[in-house]
């Protein structure tokens, strides 16, 4: 059977890969951003997941106000990294696991959580972003991707509790494959960030650790907190946090954490990363 064994967050900053990829990783500035993924890193390597079910927004990449899906499950077989304006990342193009992403859908879609199907996707700094955090650069991820994307650019996006359930909806799914896989799921985007208007550059330390300590051990308090608390206490791009509900829905009432990193600065947005378990 499938088996989600584990939860994972972070940021996915553009100006994070931006460093990778112009080999400026090592600058005093983004070396205590990068020092704080080496766990997970690590653990990665040891843990070895086949799949990701990889919950992220796309910044009108792949949507635009044509089309705006509240929930997305990327269903191909492979993603192109997307052009977001100075042309793609020099990084891997994303592989899909089309059979486990159909099957998620369908589960899902069958306990009355109608997903968006799309079989043709460019995914952006949103999705790649946490893959280079996690993988460093390679020739190949070592993984497959479920892209889960989700509206949080186009207001409404979807509430709290309903991303909660939907993580619930996505491990029933997961554990009614049948084939042996080792799955994670992450949530990305956050911490606080506001990036335009006179708040711009909001970073709100007491309430993003708050948040974190909430996430692991009273995930309730967060399920039905609503979007103007997001918005005011962590700015209007803080929202992204809501997606991670949806990571932490589908591990269960109760995890351990196994690791947690809270950085500022970078770029406009306070770096927040954490890794859970789920427990029996
Ligand atoms: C920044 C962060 C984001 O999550 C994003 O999507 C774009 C920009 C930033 O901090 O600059
Ligand atoms: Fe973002």
């Amino acid at each position: 059977m499938a088996r989600i064994t584990a939860g994972i967050t972070t940021s996915h900053i553009p100006a994070v890969g931006a460093a990778l990829d112009n080999g400026k990783a090592d600058e005093p500035y983004w070396q205590p951003v990068f020092a704080g993924y080496e766990f997970a890193r690590a653990y990665e390597r040891d843990t070895k997941p086949d799949v990701v079910i990889l919950v992220y927004n796309d910044h009108a990449s792949a949507f635009d106000m044509t089309f705006i899906p509240t929930f997305a499950i990327g269903c191909a077989e492979s993603f192109p990294i997307a052009d977001e304006g100075w042309g793609p990342r020099p990084v891997p193009e994303v592989q899909g696991h089309a059979d486990l992403a159909w099957h998620i859908a369908q589960s899902c879609i069958l306990d009355e959580f109608d997903m968006t199907i799309i079989n043709a996707m460019a995914v952006d700094h949103g999705l790649t972003v946490p893959m280079s955090l996690m993988f460093g650069q390679v020739d190949a991820w070592p993984v497959k991707v479920v892209p889960i994307a989700v509206n949080v650019v186009t207001y409404p996006p979807p509430s709290g509790n309903r991303c909660w359930l939907l993580g619930e909806a996505i491990a029933r799914a997961v554990a009614s494959y049948p084939e042996d896989l080792n799955v994670q799921i992450w949530g990305t985007g956050g911490m606080s960030h506001q990036l335009q208007g006179p708040r711009a550059g909001l970073i709100n330390k007491a309430w993003d650790t708050a948040f974190l300590d909430k996430l692991t051990a009273d995930p309730e308090a967060l399920r039905h907190m609503p979007h103007i608390d997001y918005l005011r206490e962590a700015g209007s791009e803080g929202i992204e946090l809501v997606m991670w509900l949806i990571m932490r829905g589908a591990l269960g009432p109760e995890v351990r954490e196994l690791h947690r990193h809270y950085h500022v600065p970078a770029s406009n947005t306070a770096v927040g990363h954490i890794v859970l378990e789920p427990l029996p």
